[in-house]
């Protein structure tokens, strides 16, 4: 088996996470061939473009990417774009999936507890237990995102007193991120699929998008479509995760609603997404590029990690995606960890852990992993 990875690191820890990711990768399959490329602001602040052609080629051309993450500037800046946005927009990554599942640490099922997670022994954040009258309940959802108009797709004018933002929502666009959702859903047998909107207030632009969700809905009868709006959706992803299987959504909504799920997936340090098109696909950790942390060598390496077994997935290499989750929840076992998640560890010693646990896998294999059907190994591809 072969195929060819476009790795770009991006900007701040994009740096440190993407490299610790393609070392795994390179552990678990050889074969690959990887071809590093250049994005982001610090490439626009260098070359005055943010995507170089050489970059958007490999992109095209590979058979998946990994991504680190972009900085962007907060005030207006005449002619940059988010090397991320480009990338969606012009390899027409039209679906942004976003899975969120509280990792098993020691046996233990993942908890919550008033919207903080628990999902690692040795988090800094109060445990769940006995006495804290809290529960305890599993999360496993997928959030998916419309990833090519709604707010980011219309652009803005502004006269200096007065600013609007174009907000595209297509009947086109809805109906494809909709099929997409609920075509996942059956593949995954996942029950139910909640259409995230706010037609109330948005009657036209989410009124199309709901009624476009809903009209694919019909033709999947064994999957409970319903519906939430998404301010009422963010209080329940908050505080009852368990009520949510798939969620679909427009592209901001999207974005804010997956920073919500994740505090439940042991939080962005953990938290990997793909982008995914009917030609390209691109991987990424939800974190952005951490300008407070960059350079220090303490990122969480593991969300790229994650991302780089999607992209395992993606390309149909289930055995290996699977090696990787089993190596990430084993090292996270362990008391291995980066601040984020409470530990003192380098984004080296976790990468290192993680190599160690691939190798005592491999050493130990077959490794058992029939509790582990269902991975995210269908998430991305239909092989
Ligand atoms: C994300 C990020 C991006 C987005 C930024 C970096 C442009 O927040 O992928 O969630 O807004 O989509
Ligand atoms: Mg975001």
């Amino acid at each position: 088996m072969n195929g060819t990875i476009c790795a770009i690191p991006g900007d701040g820890i994009g740096h440190e996470v993407i490299p610790a990711a393609v070392a795994v990768l390179q552990h678990v399959a050889p074969d690959l061939r990887v071809e590093w490329a250049e994005g982001g602001y610090e490439t626009w602040r260098r070359t005055g473009d943010a995507l170089p052609e050489r970059t958007l080629r490999l992109a095209r051309e590979a058979d998946a990417t990994l991504f680190g993450a972009v900085s962007s500037p907060l005030q207006p800046t005449p002619g940059y774009q988010s090397a991320i946005l480009l990338l969606r927009r012009t390899l027409d990554l039209y679906a942004c999936v976003r899975p969120v599942r509280g990792l098993a640490v020691s046996g233990q099922r993942s908890a919550v507890s008033n919207g903080q997670h628990d999902t690692v022994g040795h988090s800094p954040l109060p445990r769940t237990g006995e006495g804290s009258g809290v529960r305890a309940v599993p999360t496993d959802l997928i959030i998916v995102r419309e990833n090519t108009e709604g707010l980011y797709g219309g652009g803005e004018e502004s006269d200096g007193e007065r600013a609007v933002a174009r907000r595209v929502i297509t009947r086109a666009a809805s109906t494809r991120i909709a099929r997409l959702a609920f075509d996942m859903a059956r593949r995954l047998g996942r029950r139910r699929v909640t259409i995230v909107h706010k037609a109330t207030v948005l009657p036209q632009t989410d009124g199309l998008f709901r009624e476009a969700a809903f009209a694919v809905a019909r033709d999947y009868p064994e999957i409970v479509a319903d519906e939430a709006l998404v301010d009422s959706a963010a209080m329940r992803l908050a505080g009852r995760p368990e009520s949510f299987d798939v969620i679909v959504t427009t592209n901001l909504f999207g974005d804010i609603l997956s920073d919500i799920a994740v505090i439940h997936g042991g939080g962005l340090g953990l938290a990997p997404s793909a982008n995914i098109g009917e030609a390209a696909a691109v991987f990424e950790p939800v974190h952005g590029s951490a300008p407070d942390i960059a350079g220090r060598g303490v990122a969480n390496p593991l969300a790229s990690i994650l991302a780089g077994a999607m992209l395992l997935d993606h390309l149909g290499r289930h055995a290996e995606a699977i090696t990787v989750r089993d190596a990430v929840a084993a090292t996270l076992a362990g008391p291995v960890r980066t601040p984020d998640l409470g530990g003192a560890a380098t984004t080296k010693e976790v990468a290192e852990a993680i190599s160690y646990q691939l190798s005592a896998i491999s050493f130990c294999s077959p490794t058992d992993s029939t509790d582990k059907k269902q991975t995210f190994q269908e998430l991305t591809a239909d092989s």
